[in-house]
């Protein structure tokens, strides 16, 4: 991937984010904000950050892209880290039916839901995903995302789960934003095991595992610990097999019905738990102490028309909250972070503070990249995002609309959405 030379002189505001891991509690309300800085970048990497002012010609004669940013915030690229964007076909019907009225557990029940999108997924060769793939990583771009992390789950068999994470190896070869793989094989209980999840878990420990971990294939492991999907046990017995293969853990943890999923990712020592709409105050504090990464997907909430996730609640008792989209075909068809940050601060009570946190260093941190993304720190990549407005209050105020303008990934211009003449 190229990586440039550039400098980004006189931004009103540096949101910077500072930090090499997660920050917790009230650390999150800290976006140590420089005002009227430059960044200079040099082989794709922040080399320097001043409030001096920058020879900026010496710097363009030496070949250096010079973006002015004066008037404008400019933050670190924010980090999706829960998506599910690799999937053939789509639900729309299961949409118009939750509108009217229908749940989600109802319509997977009756046959819908997850299992629908593996149809889907089969039927769809490597080209046709990686072409869908193309797009909605192009459009997760526009809103200012610099790295995501993607699923595969919509397989639930050795060759299509092989299939979705190959689609995304590939992605990551040829696009700019970096893709962190995630092996979501237990995602939903397949047509042929509905009645048999534990062999099904046999199945994708003794023959799906093993080819993904020897092709190099995830970072992640995770699962669906959820009623009628996969049980504690099955979720103990999976992730572990899959830690012991080598894989950092994930899991989808209480989300419709209480399970004990946020105590599972204590125990187990996962990076993060996600969802958690129905955590208890004891797996929260459990969560806590483990240093597990709340991940909370605000966006699922609102289109499964469910209540928010506690994030007062787990900030208060000191955790590391991340937000993510959990873009996926089903509980939640959107990558918008507009609308995240809206949900997040109108709906939740975050502070937009908080908020940019959760989706910078603490999305890095659930993905265990802290300590190369998700701030604007010397020797980080120079993934950042100029923003239309002075100040980043402008994001929640600017309501769901994208303030996004520039995005600059290793210190290249990848996206330029600055208008100033008619169309
Ligand atoms: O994170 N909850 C389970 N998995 C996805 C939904 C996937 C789907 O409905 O296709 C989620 O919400
Ligand atoms: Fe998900």
């Amino acid at each position: 991937m190229k990586k440039g030379n550039m400098i980004i002189s006189g931004a009103a505001e540096l949101v910077t984010c500072s930090g090499f891991k997660g920050k917790a509690g009230a650390e999150m309300n800290d976006l140590k904000v420089i005002n009227d800085a430059s960044i200079v970048i040099e082989g794709g990497l922040i080399k320097s950050i001043t409030k001096d002012k920058v020879d900026l010609a010496n710097y363009e004669k030496m070949g250096y892209e010079i973006i002015d940013a004066t008037g404008k915030c400019v933050l670190p690229g924010f980090v999706d880290s829960h998506t599910h964007f690799i999937f053939g076909g789509y639900r729309q019907d299961e949409y118009d039916w939750r509108l009217r009225g229908q749940s989600y557990m109802e319509i997977m029940s009756k046959g819908g839901g997850i299992v629908n999108s593996v149809e889907g997924t089969k039927n769809a060769s490597f080209e046709d995903l990686y072409a869908v793939g193309i797009k909605r990583l192009n459009s997760m771009a526009r809103f200012g995302v610099t790295t995501v992390e993607g699923k595969s789950g919509y397989g639930l068999d050795l060759d299509t789960e092989i299939k979705q994470l190959e689609v995304m190896k590939r992605l990551n070869e040829v696009h700019s934003l970096d893709i962190v793989p995630t092996f979501l094989g237990p995602h939903a209980r397949p047509k042929t095991h509905k009645e048999k999840p534990d062999e099904f878990i046999d199945y994708m420990i003794e023959t799906v595992l093993p080819v993904v971990v020897e092709q190099k294939l995830a970072i992640f492991a995770d699962i669906f610990c959820e009623e009628n999907v996969f049980s504690i046990e099955q979720s103990r017995r999976f992730l572990n097999a899959a830690k012991a293969k080598g894989l950092k853990l994930k899991i989808h943890a209480d989300e419709i019905v209480r399970l004990g999923g946020a105590e599972l990712a204590a125990e187990l020592g996962a990076i993060s738990a996600d969802h958690l709409l129905q955590a208890s105050d004891e797996g929260i504090r459990s969560m806590q102490e483990a240093g597990v990464v709340t991940t909370l997907l605000p966006c699922t909430a609102f289109s499964l028309k469910e209540d928010y996730a506690r994030a007062r609640d787990m900030i208060n008792s000191e955790c590391i909250v991340a937000l993510a989209t959990d873009f996926n075909p089903g509980s939640c068809f959107t990558e918008s972070i507009p609308l995240l940050i809206a949900l997040a601060t109108n709906q939740m009570g975050m502070t937009i503070e908080e908020t940019i946190t959760a989706l910078t260093i603490n999305g890095a941190a659930a993905l265990g990249r802290a300590a190369q993304v998700g701030s604007i720190d010397v020797g980080k990549r120079a993934d950042l995002v100029i923003h239309e407005f002075p100040s980043y209050k402008f994001l929640p105020y600017h309501i769901a609309v994208s303030t996004v303008e520039k995005v600059i990934k290793n210190g290249v211009k990848i996206i330029d959405l600055y208008y100033d003449q008619p169309l």
